[in-house]
């Protein structure tokens, strides 16, 4: 695996790359990489002749100064699981690489960008189209992997995409779990064993929505997830909604997809998952 840290030399080799009639599949990442991460790298191998990962915890999309501080950066464990898993290439700049001093952005996204994680996060999709942008740019990747469990995060990108006419495939991958259900973030290592605990009761009620789901109950559903979630010590919920896959809105009876997501704090680390309910 070729490692890069500048836009430069990224840049003169996939030309190359190019040149040679290969495909380039690309993994954006803020590492702290586990088998969800690898899945979407082995998707994109699946694809493309030449895998590229970018590992860059990006600044402009943290609204919490603390979380940004304490966002896993375990660089050399992440560069060996990518060895293993055949990324050909890893680009991992730094923050000056990325970005210059005050660099303004704004790309109007519509309500896409206030909705759900929006409420709660405050600029996150800003910081997440902002970098996003770059990163295509630099890479021009054919196809691009991201998991489903940043749903809404899927959406804004695809919207960045329509936005700025840019020319590259989006995939949506699978969410991985834990045996016991809890859905793979970078996050995880935050929980103490008894969180970990606790926060299986989003996995579970969102299993016990799609299990009652019957194309029309969205309100009892809704109401009776929140009862659950709020039942369980140590979990503070922040919303649980049944969307329409499309826009976000609650769904109804014309949403061709329903999706439940939910998000939470578990102790001090806050978490997401969601279920497809129709697809
Ligand atoms: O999903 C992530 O890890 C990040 O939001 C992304 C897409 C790499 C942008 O920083």
């Amino acid at each position: 695996m070729k490692t890069f840290i500048t836009k430069q030399s990224l840049a003169a080799y996939l030309q190359l790359i190019r040149a040679s009639g290969k495909t380039i599949g690309f993994v954006p990442t803020m590492g702290a990489l586990h088998q969800g991460h690898l899945s979407l790298i082995e998707l994109a191998r699946q694809h493309n002749d030449v895998v590229v990962c970018s590992i860059f915890v990006n600044p402009t999309q943290f609204n919490d100064p603390k979380d940004l501080e304490k966002y896993p950066r375990p660089i050399a464990a992440d560069t060996h699981l990518l060895q293993q898993a055949k990324a050909d290439i890893l680009f991992n700049p730094g923050v000056k690489e990325m970005y210059d001093d005050n660099e303004q952005w704004h790309l109007n996204i519509g309500e896409l960008e206030h909705l759900l994680e929006g409420k709660f996060r405050p600029g996150h999709y800003q910081g997440v189209t902002q970098v996003v942008y770059k990163l295509f740019n630099m890479v021009k990747p054919d196809t691009a992997f991201f998991g489903q469990k940043d749903y809404q995060q899927f959406l804004v990108i695809s919207k960045l995409v329509e936005l700025m006419n840019m020319p590259v495939e989006l995939v949506m991958c699978p969410i991985k779990r834990e045996d016991d259900g809890l859905a793979m973030s970078s996050r995880n290592i935050h929980l103490s064993a008894d969180e970990h605990r606790h926060a299986l009761v989003l996995s579970k009620t969102l299993n016990w929505a799609k299990a009652n789901f019957d194309g029309s109950n969205f309100d009892v559903l809704q109401k009776e997830a929140e009862r659950m979630i709020n039942a369980e010590d140590g979990v503070a919920l922040e919303y649980f909604e049944i969307a329409d896959g499309g826009t976000l809105h609650p769904a109804d009876a014309a949403s061709k997809k329903v999706v439940a997501l939910v998000a939470a704090k578990v102790g001090k680390t806050r978490l997401i998952d969601n279920v497809l309910l129709r697809s």
